[in-house]
This record gives structure tokens, sequence and C-alpha cells, in this order.
């Protein structure tokens, strides 16, 4: 070999190594040593001399991580030792079982055994040759698998080169690919965003990614690896226990789970699994389960295997937190706020160690996204104490003729609680219930709004009393407060004749009140108390409020379509209209005509718009003045503002009224316009 090119073939060499050791740092220790750049421009050189010496290029080369050109199919690798699998344990009975037919097999105990995680992934081989990666392969049917080298490259936490000096001259590492869960995560939120496929959990990902033709797309997947054990070996010296075996693994740079420890007897086996099982849901990757292994290798051969899984080792396996099952119904839950929720109700499963027969598919986008239909058959999900979800829907066995797509405003126009209608609002997810005041589903909620301080301010009337009201069936909507009397008061829980007395008169007091307290206390969605001001003072009358369509509603400053919206609706609802006229009856008066805000005054219909800070006057008493004069202070710009107030650092609402052209006031500015009226 020419000068030149051996000393491109080291520096190869050097660069190869250098990058195999940061890889190891960053993804099997997750402990980088060096910024993403430098790493770059490592690679990047190597990229380069590579392609400029095709003939110095090697198959264990990290750059090689890539993935290459697609296979046309995967050719079949028979297994030097084939690859079996294990027996289960369900129960703690099967576990003491298992630990018994060990002691008696080695004829002592109690033992020693080397416990880890169950990963929830693909089991492969991996082959080595004097350190170098020569050849990855599936489990198949345990003694022929398929050759997937090519993905298993792209797999950035499987060695290419072993992390030593003296490599044995054979070494067949076992273990499983999967996918972490948060890469789990990125990838289905990347495919929910294309409108593709999703897959239903980390095992499905992780087994669609490394059973691709074209490795390019494996080394997008981002895939993990954990070692657990070892095939054939040759040409070194084995310790003399499976945790060595693993700390040797280890060393090789292979990651190997931190999460495996050594224990004794079956009481070592059962603390585990539920140690175990408490960090289950913090873990980086998904288990369904523990092994657990004899610790020493030759106990381990002592004890050999029966039909295809060994007695020295077993799953114990955590209850399954996916099943299948039908969905038999789809139905809707109202909630207090009025929101529609669909739910599944399933042909009842045991999932998760519980009996699911309820699943909740949270809206019509969800249902759209899944395609869930009646009759379809499901996977659902319930990990840890989080609500049971449908996961995904098996599409194979759907039922012919295919059912109808599900769409909750189709289905369910108008409240299954209150018969009033239902909306879903533009840009929105949910779909609502517009029987605010009259929906027993909503009603609790409605009445404590309604008696609440800044609204009809019913001194006493709290969540206890609520709930005994509505339950007892004596308030189905705010206009029965106005019918309770002394007796029934006084007959309620922890209610005594004096306090029943002060209740009725905080009730009888509150029927004196103003168009905006009332307004608020209706708990119409989006109106909180600053725009019930507003449309007290612009309409100054109930009946024009409730006859104004949206057009004339976003004429009220701050009122922009969304929040005409839900007013139109709210008043639309002859539910509510009808509470309305029954409190009216009731008594409830406010003064009529003008609105909260004295009818005249300097700024009279005026609004501004208050930006940055103003030199001597605060915020809340600039816009104490501008109320006190009759104006109004909106928190955004709009044609219907008036003048904008800008004090230092004014922000985007500055930028705002230049573009519109709205006339823009300093504080001295503002001082002037209060006592005038004008500038
Ligand atoms: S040991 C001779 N250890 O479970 C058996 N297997 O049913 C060697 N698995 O196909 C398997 N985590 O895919 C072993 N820590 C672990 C494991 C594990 C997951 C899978 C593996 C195997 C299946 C056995």
């Amino acid at each position: 070999m020419p000068a030149a090119e051996a000393r491109i073939q080291a520096r190869l060499e050097r660069l190869r190594a250098e990058i195999d050791y940061h890889n190891y740092r960053y993804y099997v220790l997750d402990d980088p040593v060096i910024p993403d750049a430098e790493f770059d421009r490592l690679m990047r050189e190597l990229l380069e001399l590579e392609a400029a010496h095709p003939e110095l290029a090697t198959p264990d080369s990290p750059s090689r991580r890539v993935g290459a050109a697609p296979l046309k199919a995967f050719a079949q690798v028979a297994h030097q030792v084939p690859m079996l699998s294990l027996n289960n344990a369900l129960e703690e009975a099967d576990v003491v079982a298992f630990d018994r037919r060990v002691r008696e097999g080695l004829g002592r105990g109690p033992i020693e055994y080397a416990v880890e995680p169950k990963f929830d992934g693909l089991a492969i081989t991996l082959h080595y040759e004097d350190g170098r990666f020569v050849q990855g392969a599936t489990r198949g049917d345990g003694y022929t698998g398929e050759d997937v080298s090519a993905n298993l490259r792209t797999v950035q936490a499987i060695p290419l080169r072993l992390g030593t000096e003296a490599p044995p001259r054979w070494l067949e590492v076992r273990g499983e690919v999967i996918m972490l869960k948060r890469d789990f995560e990125r990838l289905n939120a990347e495919a929910r965003e294309k409108g593709e496929k999703e897959f239903a959990n980390p095992r499905n990902a992780a087994a669609g990614s490394l059973r691709q033709l074209d490795s390019r797309i494996t080394a997008r997947r981002r895939l993990a690896f954990y070692a657990y054990g070892i095939g054939r070996v040759e040409g070194a010296g084995l310790p003399e226990t499976h945790d060595r075996v693993l700390a040797w693994l280890e060393g090789l740079r292979f990651p190997v789970a931190r999460e495996r420890r050594v224990v004794q007897g079956v009481e070592g086996l059962l603390a585990y699994f539920a140690e175990l099982g408490a960090k289950r849901a913090g873990l980086p990757y998904e288990i369904d389960g523990a092994v657990y292994k004899v610790n020493r290798l030759a106990d381990q051969r002592a004890l050999g295997f029966v039909a295809r899984a060994p007695r020295f080792a077993i799953a114990h396996k955590y209850p399954a937190q996916e099943e299948l099952t039908t969905v038999e119904a789809i139905e809707v839950q109202v909630g207090r706020t009025g929101t529609l929720t669909p739910v599944a109700r399933l042909k009842p499963v045991f999932v998760g160690g519980v009996t699911v027969s309820n699943a909740t598919l949270h809206n019509q986008d969800e249902i759209d996204r899944k395609d869930v239909r009646v009759g379809d058959a499901v996977i659902v999900r319930r990990a840890g104490d989080v609500i049971p979800e449908v996961v995904a829907v098996v599409r194979e066995r759907r039922p012919r003729p295919e059912p109808e797509r599900f769409d909750i405003l189709a289905r369910y126009p108008v409240c299954p609680e209150c018969g009033s209608r239902v909306v879903r609002e533009e840009g929105e997810a949910v779909v609502r219930c517009t029987g605010g005041l009259y929906c027993p589903a909503q009603r609790k909620q409605a009445i404590l709004h309604f008696a609440s301080r800044r609204a009809m301010d019913i001194d006493g009337l709290g969540e206890r009393l609520v709930d005994q009201l509505v339950d007892r069936g004596l308030v189905h909507n705010p206009a029965d407060l106005y019918r309770l009397d002394l007796a029934t008061l006084a007959g309620l829980e922890r209610m005594a004749e004096k306090s029943a007395g002060n209740l009725l008169a905080a009730i009888e007091k509150s029927k004196h009140t103003t168009l905006a307290r009332f307004v608020f206390a209706l708990g119409i969605r989006n109106v909180g108390e600053q725009t019930a001001k507003d449309l007290a003072r612009h309409f100054g009358r109930l009946e024009a409020l409730m006859a104004a369509d949206e057009g004339r509603l976003t004429e009220v400053p701050d009122v922009g379509p969304v929040v005409a919206a839900s007013i139109a609706d709210f008043f639309r609802e002859p539910h509510n209209r009808e509470v309305i006229a029954k409190l009216v009856a009731a008594g409830l008066a406010w003064p009529e005509g003008a609105g909260t805000a004295p009818a005249a005054g300097a700024l009279a219909g005026k609004t501004l718009v208050l930006t940055g800070t103003l030199p001597s006057l605060g915020r809340e008493e600039a816009k104490a003045r501008i109320e006190a004069a009759g104006g109004k202070v909106a928190g955004s710009v709009s044609k219907k503002t008036d003048y904008v107030v800008a004090g230092a650092e004014p922000g985007s609402k500055y930028t705002k009224a230049q573009e519109l052209g709205i006339a823009i006031l300093d504080e001295p500015g503002l001082l002037k316009l209060l006592e005038q009226g004008d500038v």
C-alpha cells in the first residue's frame, strides 16, 4: 500500500473508532462527551473520505448506519443455537412452583436468580466474528430467522465493533430490539400530522421498522436494543454466572438493562416483581413482565430444557395492558360544562388487572382519526390508573357490510340529558350542549356559578348545599332557588333554622341586581364578567340582548365571532329562555335601560386600549378613570377601538393601532381627554 493510501487508511480507522465511541456514549450510556456539532464534523469527514476512496469502505463503518438500498427479500438464517421461548408465570403460584421445580432439579436451595425486565419488543441475535458485526437475524420460528443485518446496522445502540482489544473469535449476542416510548410518541405524532396510519404500540412499531426491506426507513425510526444473553461463543472464557455474562457484554459496549439484579429464593423474585412493577410506568421502554433466570450457568446446563423452553428460566408477566374486544355501541357522556364526550361501550374484557366495559374516545377528531365504528374489533388499553382508551381498530375484522362512520352531531343533534341543541364551535374539537341552565348534567355547576359572589352573590349557597338541593330534586335550575321555603331549607343536613333563614334572606336580596351580573350569572360559554358588563352596557335591556343576532353582537367591543356564536346559541335554546322567563317572573330585577356605567360622561361610548407603562397613572387607575367617565377599556386593538393610550415600551397593540390608523395618545393626552371628552 502506498504511503499516502496508508495514511488515509489510518485516518479512516481513527475516525471510525472515535465515532463508534461517541455513538456508544450517546446511545448506550446516554452520556455524550462532545457536542452534536463536533460529532457531525467527524461524521462528515468520514463520509467524505469514504466517498473519495470507495475501495477503503468497510461494512462495519459507522457511516453505514444510515441504511442501504432496498432488498428484494430477506435471506433465511439458520440459528446455530436455537432461539427458544420462555414459559410464562401469570400468578404467584406459578412462580412458587417454578422455584420448587428448580430446587428439586438441583437438589438444593435457596437458589440465586438473575432477574431482569422482560422487554416488549422483538428478539434478535447478533453475530460477531473477531469483534466485528457480521450478521443479525430475527428469531423466526426459533430455528430459522430472517437476515436483517442491513437494518440492524442502523440501530445506533448496536456496536458494529466490540469494545475490546481481544475479541472472541465468534460471539452471538441475544437481545431485544425495542422502540423507546418517547421515539414511539414522536413517530406517531409525525404520522398523525401527515395523516398516515399510527402504530398501536411500541412493539408493533419496532417490529414494523425492523422488517423493512429498505433499511433507510429503519434508520429514520430510531430503534433501541438491549442485550439479555448469548448464543454460541468461541475463543473466550465465559464467566460462571448470568449476571457476569451481562456485565461482560456491558464491557463490550452492549446496552444492558439497568434494572437487573441478583436475588435469593422465591421471596427475592416476588419482591423484584413488585419493585419493577412500581417503576414500570416511569421506564423509558415498555415491559410486559420480569424474567427470572437461575444465575449459575452450570446449574442452567444441569436443568436443561423441556420442549421449546428452558427449565432454568421463566417470564413472570404483568396483567396485559392491551386486549382485543368489540365496540357494542358508541354513546356520549355530558360533562359538568356541557361537553359531550363519546364513550365506546365494549364487550367486557379483562385488561390491566380489571374488567373494562367502557373506553373514552375523547372527541370527534379522535373518532375520525382512529375511524372507530360500532361493531369494530378494537384494541383497548388500560395502563396503570389511566382511563381505558381505544388504541386502534383491527380493520381486517370490520363487519360486512361496513357499519357507518360515527358522527356525534348526526347521532346526537340534541343533548341526551336534556334535549337541548348540541353545537360544535368552529375550530373546536368538542361538541357541547347549549342547555346550560336547564341540563341536568350541568345543573350543579350552573347553580353554583349562578349563586357565586360576582354573579348573583347568594351568600351561603355552597357546594354541599347545592349537592343536597339537586340530589333531593328540590332544585332543577336556578329559578327553583326562588321557590324554596324556610321549612324545606331547615330540613337539609347541616342546616338549622337560623342558617336557613339567613340563606332565604340572601336569596331574596339577590333579586335586586344589575343586568351585567344577571348576564354573567347565566353562565353563557365564553362570557366572563367583563364581557357581561360590555353586553349590558351595549344593549341596556335584556330583551334587546336576547334578540340580538351574531352580527349585532359583534358590534360590541371585544366580542368576536366565537363569543357572539356562544351567546346566540345560548339564547336560541328554548330551555334557557324558559328558565330566564321564570327568573324574571320570580321577581329578579335591575335598573332598566342604562347599563352598568353612567350613560353620559366625557368618554361615553368610547373604547380605549392601554399599552406600555404610563409615567404616573398606574394601569388600574387609568382604567378606573376611563370607566368613571363612561368609557370602556378593551384588551385588544380592533376597528372598534377609538383611542390607544401608549406609555413607555408599548407592545404590539401600538403597531396594530398605527396600522389601523387609530388615534394614539400619551398620558397627558389621556388626561386631557378625560377632562374634555375630546383632544
Ligand atoms: S431470555 C431461552 N430475557 O421473551 C430463552 N427473553 O418468551 C431466552 N424477552 O423471545 C430468552 N426480555 O424476545 C429473555 N430479559 C429477557 C427478555 C426476553 C424479553 C423476550 C424474548 C423472547 C421471549 C421469550
